[in-house]
């Protein structure tokens, strides 16, 4: 086991990319360094202005265009983190084509005078499924995830001394653009749980680091060791600042994460952070002494296929300066703005140190930043109400939550006032008659599989889903006979089961799990692991069948009060009709027939598909086909599932993610409040799903796996342009 390694690299990637000096033993290089004020590159200090993009969150043809905006915007770095997860799925096989194609991705950055932060982890949280970390790390015996413990250090060290010598060649001392990189992720979440093990595990992540010769500097956001520049991450990174240099009196002021908005999870509403908030935070930041403000996300896209955590949306917007698709918000021009006067001065800023504070009052500040020929002052107000203050002997009007910048005294930049040319406003529209067929095909309970399909395991118990499926599909369907002995009203319960549930008694749908669910779900023995439905039943015998699904691995311990590899799906516990147990045999299959013989790709052919007919909108568990054509209509596409209920969906044989239109009635986190706001309530979390202008062909299918009933007919393709504002 576990000896063979199949490799698919793009096609350019031998021999061009191995630049001279590969494979030498590196010095530590001078190339990128840091002192006390910010990181120096080739010895010169430098704003670092830097925003999150995601690789696999977008499609390689997006990424120059992604690039070129970033760039226009001010931004002179980009930073990703690395997914693991998707770049070696299966153990020994390794992916890096298409949009895994990090190499190619650093290089276009660099191509746009980008440099690039290397967020390896491989621990990334992210939101990503299992927080970037291979699902068959649970496979391996003896495994516990980050802490110490040889079998995911010694997996965690085989990927990382693999995935380093690949970009070696971008490394900024082999004169590629990458400057930083991070090993690990806010360990600081999880470092009271681990204890001793914990640091133990923490200072040979630092030893593994040295090892690398990467030759440029390590950075840990939120619990680093010795030998990594310890970053912060937050909505104000201020506010941490004066810690941040007692604690490290000799490292800049690093904020990895500066949260542009936040991620959404399926039955919240969406959520936004408004561009002054941003603004005011990094001006606020800078203006205290911060030299590097890395956005997160600055382009947020989309989480494509199966690769979002638990409950995370498909979009994966955050609400970012770029939004989902690609184009530039009212928050990316402002921040343009304010980067362009922060670039200008730049020099400004870093030949001189910090600036000290100079109250103007209880919550006012002001930090000034002089030369021979300028002076850069930030005026502050971190009161939640606008305020009068005098400053230079004159009053000035500070606005709410605000940061003015003033060169040589003038108003240059006031965070608070966004100018109406930066505003822009769109809105889906969608494209008519664009959908000429729509065929349909039923997904078969697990009783009426073809038998070549079939691989049902019986059991006395239920067996936990992704010991089943490996977390190879979401599905998995869990079946047993029981007896009711009249009659009954009353309730089933599934004690010991994640995450959505679709209740089939007799071969008929019954009941669907309730929304909201809970993003942080607490211990498994839990209420948070229970779910209960009333039924109504005939006397006599019954089958019950449920179709298990996944909604995504965790991204943190934290979500299940457990370390990551303890995560479960489908029924792991027991299955009670009123108070009685129901006893075994289980019998559980998973996966479905569609997805075994690829109903959404070349399977297709072979299907009986059924024309479309009001009858069959809503059935539960439909195969839909809808075919359109390329539309003629500047992009980018997206597909409005507004009539449909829960599913996934591929375009062209591409999976484009889940799908699910619950109604986003759960309560937001407390934690953020004033600061998030949320959006469209009681809306469905997420109504448009992104169709990448890459996956599309003069002649399109769409396919959907309906779980619930919908009606596709109703379907469109949209485009999202800028709109009028009113
Ligand atoms: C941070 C984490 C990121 C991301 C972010 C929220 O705590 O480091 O990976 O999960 O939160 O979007």
């Amino acid at each position: 086991m576990f000896h063979q390694y199949t490799y698919t690299f793009p096609d350019h990637y031998f021999p061009d990319h191995y630049r001279e000096g590969f494979c030498v033993f590196m010095e530590i290089s001078s190339t990128v360094g840091y002192d006390s004020r910010a990181v120096l590159i080739h010895g010169q200090r430098t704003l670092l202005l830097s925003g999150a993009i995601h690789y696999a969150r977008s499609t390689p043809a997006m990424w120059p265009e992604l690039m070129r905006q970033s760039k226009e915007a001010g931004l002179n770095t980009i930073e990703t983190y690395v997914f693991w997860n998707l770049h070696e799925r299966e153990r020994g096989v390794f992916d890096f084509s298409e949009r895994l194609d990090l190499f190619r991705f650093c290089e276009v950055a660099e191509q746009y005078g980008l440099y690039v932060i290397l967020r390896i982890g491989p621990y990334v949280c992210a939101e990503i499924n299992y927080g970037g970390l291979p699902t068959w790390l649970r496979d391996v015996p003896d495994m516990a995830i980050r802490t110490y413990n040889q079998p995911f250090m010694r997996e965690k060290e085989r990927w990382v001394r693999f995935l380093v010598d690949y970009m070696r060649p971008l490394l900024a001392p082999n004169g590629g653009p990458i400057i930083l990189a991070q090993l690990e992720n806010e360990y600081e979440n999880i470092a009271n749980r681990y204890g001793a093990d914990g640091q133990h595990y923490l200072r040979w992540v630092s030893e593994l680091g040295q090892s690398l010769n990467l030759g440029i500097p390590l950075v840990m956001c939120e619990g680093a060791t010795a030998g990594a520049i310890e970053t912060m991450n937050g909505y104000y990174a201020h506010s941490m600042l004066e810690q941040h240099t007692f604690q490290h009196p000799d490292q800049p002021a690093l904020w990895t994460e500066n949260w542009t908005g936040w991620y959404d999870t399926y039955g919240y509403p969406h959520h936004i952070r408004t561009p002054q908030d941003v603004a005011y935070a990094v001006a606020r930041f800078v203006a205290a002494g911060g030299t590097g403000v890395n956005y997160y996300m600055w382009h947020g896209g989309t989480n494509f296929g199966r690769e979002a955590m638990y409950l995370q949306t498909t979009s994966y917007d955050f609400n970012a300066p770029l939004d989902e698709f690609g184009q530039p918000t009212t928050k990316l021009r402002h921040l343009a703005h304010l980067h362009q006067i922060l670039t200008d001065y730049a020099e400004l800023l870093l030949t001189n140190e910090r600036a000290q504070p100079q109250s103007l009052g209880e919550m006012q500040v002001a930090y000034t930043y002089a030369s021979e020929h300028y002076t850069l002052t930030f005026l502050c107000n971190d009161a939640p109400l606008p305020t009068n203050c005098t400053w230079n002997e004159e009053q000035v009007s500070l606005p709410a939550h605000s940061v003015l910048l003033l060169v040589n005294g003038r108003l240059a930049f006031n965070t608070s006032d966004i100018a109406t040319t930066h505003v822009v406003q769109r809105d889906a529209q969608p494209l008519e008659q664009l959908i000429s067929e729509v065929v349909w095909s039923a997904e078969p309970l697990p009783s009426a599989w073809p038998t070549a399909l079939r691989s049902i395991v019986t059991a006395d118990k239920p067996r936990e889903q992704l010991a089943l499926t490996h977390d190879n599909t979401d599905y998995c369907w869990y079946s047993i006979t029981f007896s009711t002995l009249a009659d009954e009203e009353g309730i089933l319960s599934l004690i010991g089961f994640a995450d959505v549930a679709h209740i089939f008694i007799d071969g008929q749908f019954y009941a669907t799990t309730p929304t909201p669910l809970i993003e942080n779900r607490g211990s498994f023995d839990g209420s948070a692991f229970t779910q209960s439905f009333s039924l109504s039943l005939a006397a006599g015998e019954h089958e019950l069948t449920i179709l298990s699904c996944a909604m995504g691995l965790i991204k943190g311990d934290w979500m299940i009060n457990a370390n990551m590899v303890q995560e479960r799906k489908g029924l792991w516990g027991h299955a009670r009709w009123n108070s009685t147990v129901l006893e075994g045999p289980w019998s559980m299959q998973p996966g479905l027939v569609g997805e075994q013989t690829a109903f959404f790709a070349a399977g297709g052919a072979l299907v009986d598909w059924q024309l479309a007919s009001v009858e069959a909108f809503e059935k539960p568990l439909r195969w839909w086909r809808l075919t359109f054509e390329r539309p003629q209509t500047a992009g980018p596409y997206a597909v409005d599932l507004g009539s449909m209920q829960k599913g996934m969906a591929w375009l062209n044989g591409r999976c484009i993610g889940r799908y699910w239109l619950a109604a986003a009635t759960g309560e937001h986190e407390s934690w953020q409040k004033n600061i998030i706001f949320a959006q469209g309530t009681d809306d469905p979390t997420q109504r448009y799903y992104h169709l990448p202008y890459e996956w599309l062909q003069d002649k399109n299918t769409l396919v959907l796996f309906e779980e619930l009933g919908g009606d596709p007919t109703s379907v469109s393709i949209c485009t999202v342009p800028e709109t009028e504002i009113n």
